[in-house]
């Protein structure tokens, strides 16, 4: 009687501990290791939980570095930009005429023309050294483009850079007198490969200013970009919103020759990208390049 009790009481704590996971059964074949006894049963406890926050303190870094590497996904697509395609409307004649004139990032070239009509509403003349005496037209610009060009030369300043301003503003009427000028001396086709045609010129827009420097002979010249000031200006122009809209290398795309004295204004973010990524105003933009037409 005696060891029959024995021997239910010893099957039932058997099933009993073979169920229950917390507590190493003693007589599990697949447990070979020593029965531990109870303070380091709680050690264990311990440990795992210890593993378990450090688990769970990974998975929150993971997840802290996969939202930031989408933040950062995020700044590299940049700002919206105006797509090409809609910031032009066609014209009776089949002209492209850009309707977004006012905007820092317009896009004008020989496919996308200014209004006949247009000037920009806010041009005054920023208070800069000229390389020319008395008031002029020229010597104007959009007030957001003036501003930043009279930074750049203050700071040009500091830096013992002597740069003289040339040329910005043009109307629509003064260019077209100018092209007619060019090509009557060297022929249209000649002619459009540095100068625009009326309505094509960015100087309309009053966001352009031509600089040069006493190195260049105070001329706007393709050795410009290797003096000193021309460097400077390379390095320092997207500091302060303006590019060099006419790059060397870069003809096929802009349609014109390298221009590195022709200073473009669209603010400091969207400069510091055309500038670090070197692309054209027309890359940036996602511009489709048609073949220019030099045959007219
Ligand atoms: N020289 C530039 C292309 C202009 O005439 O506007
Ligand atoms: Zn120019």
């Amino acid at each position: 009687m005696k060891l029959r009790t024995i021997l239910i009481s010893f099957t039932s704590c058997s099933l009993l501990l073979s169920g229950c996971s917390s507590i190493p059964n003693p007589f599990s074949k697949d447990d070979q290791t020593e029965e531990q006894p109870s303070d380091q049963l709680s050690e264990v406890n311990k440990d795992e939980n210890k593993e378990q926050n450090q688990n769970d303190q990974e998975q929150n870094r993971e997840k802290d570095s996969e939202k930031d590497s989408d933040k950062e996904k995020e700044a590299d697509k940049g700002p919206d930009l105006p797509a090409p395609e809609e910031t032009v409307e066609v014209n009776a004649e089949g002209e492209k005429i850009v309707t977004n004139v006012m905007d820092p990032l317009v896009l004008v070239n020989k496919e996308r023309n200014l209004p006949e009509d247009f000037v920009p509403e806010t041009l005054t003349i920023p208070d800069i050294p000229f390389a020319f005496e008395g008031d002029h037209p020229k010597k104007q610009m959009q007030q957001a483009a003036a501003d930043a060009i009279e930074d750049l030369f203050a700071q040009a300043e500091k830096d013992d850079i002597p740069l003289l301003a040339q040329s910005g503003y043009r109307s629509y009427s003064t260019q077209k007198v100018i092209f007619a000028s060019n090509a009557e001396s060297n022929g249209q086709e000649e002619a459009n490969k540095y100068s625009a045609r009326a309505g094509q010129s960015e100087h309309q827009t009053g966001l352009t200013m031509d600089v040069t420097s006493p190195e260049a002979s105070f001329q706007l010249i393709e050795e410009f970009g290797e003096t000193t000031a021309g460097k400077w200006v390379k390095d320092n122009a997207p500091k302060y919103g303006f590019i060099i809209r006419y790059p060397k290398g870069k003809e096929e795309i802009t349609g014109y020759q390298y221009e590195p004295w022709h200073l473009r204004y669209v603010g400091k973010e969207h400069a510091t990208r055309i500038h670090e990524q070197n692309l054209t105003l027309e890359e940036y933009l996602g511009a489709p390049v048609e073949p220019v037409n030099s045959s007219e």
